[in-house]
């Protein structure tokens, strides 16, 4: 079955990621439908992406008339139902199998026979979420960045049983949205995860074996290397918890040894330093 052209778009789940990705989708024209489980979560999605476009208008690169058409393009909702008229929903809520694989089910009920089901899933498996549903040919990953509206690549990940139609729909709206996408096979942390991951967890493993301060590993990374962060800026700009959880989860398919999660961060994840999120990570946030 051919993908209807996409007009509106539904972002499920609208924390860092998915406030990111809604604010794309109405900057690129997109009718855009947020869920969000409560409507206080919905309003602060909202407020953050009214603050990131008035910066834009501030700077003279987005006019205050588009920032409002773009601001009314977005309808918030706590109601899966309100996904019934979108052509394609993009999955950005907990890395959670099973919360994945029953949202999945629900939204198959929801939308339009030929819609797009979209995960936006850093580490688990596009393949497994779309087990979820009996149309998995028109499920594919669509894997955003941190942060989403400055990242340009988005990875457009054809999982086992995904069509042809289903990825080339994706890759063009991932066009639309102003991105570079790339078509990758659903293999564990695609491409950018499967190589950073382990990556990141190196340089942790660094702080200890050089006994050097987070700030030091930074520096020697963005003076040294040419990133545009360091590490531990970085690692506390994605969350503590979600890098440990997608390092567990890459693991839990590859088996390598550099890309379990180092003591160090498991205990900080424990411990509720999360990062930028929390206020408290590797730095401390005002
Ligand atoms: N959402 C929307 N807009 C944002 C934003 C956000 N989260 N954060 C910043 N902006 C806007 C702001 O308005 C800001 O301008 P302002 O400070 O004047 O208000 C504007 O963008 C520019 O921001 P910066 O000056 O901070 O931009 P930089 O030039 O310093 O670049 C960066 C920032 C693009 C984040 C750069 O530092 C970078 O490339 N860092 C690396 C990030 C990275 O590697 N991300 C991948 C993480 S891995 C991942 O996401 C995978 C996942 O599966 C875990």
């Amino acid at each position: 079955m051919s993908p209807p052209e996409i007009r509106r778009v539904g972002v499920v789940g609208l924390g860092a990621m998915g406030a990111g990705i809604a604010q794309l989708a109405i900057e690129a024209g997109y009718e855009t439908v947020g869920r969000e489980v409560t409507d206080e979560l919905g309003t602060q999605a909202r407020d953050r992406i009214a603050h990131f476009l008035q910066r834009k208008v501030d700077k003279g690169t987005l006019s205050a008339s588009d920032r409002e058409s773009a601001l009314a393009s977005l309808l918030l909702t706590t109601e899966l139902g309100d996904f019934a008229g979108c052509e394609l929903v993009i999955e950005a809520i907990v890395e959670d199998l099973d919360a994945k694989l029953e949202l999945f089910a629900a939204l198959e009920g929801i939308v339009r026979a030929d819609a797009i089901l979209a995960t936006n899933t850093s580490a688990l498996s596009v393949t497994e979420i779309a087990a979820a549903v009996s149309t998995p040919e028109r499920v594919v990953g669509m894997h955003f960045f941190n942060p989403a509206p400055l990242m340009p690549l988005v990875e457009i990940v054809r999982a086992e049983l995904s069509s042809d139609e289903a990825v080339e729909a994706a890759f063009a709206v991932g066009e639309r949205l102003g991105k570079r996408p790339i078509r990758c096979h659903d293999t564990p942390g695609f491409v950018v995860n499967r190589v950073l991951i382990p990556l990141l967890n190196d340089c942790i493993r660094v702080l200890d074996e050089a006994r050097v301060s987070p700030d030091e590993l930074d520096t020697a990374m963005t003076a040294g290397a040419g990133w545009p962060m360091g590490p531990c800026t970085l690692v506390d700009l994605v969350g503590i918890d979600v890098h440990v959880h997608a390092s567990e989860a890459l693991y839990e398919k590859l088996r390598e040894p550099r890309i379990a999660p180092p003591a160090r961060i498991v205990a900080m994840k424990n411990a509720g330093l999360l990062g930028r999120k929390s206020g408290r990570g590797f730095y401390t946030y005002d």
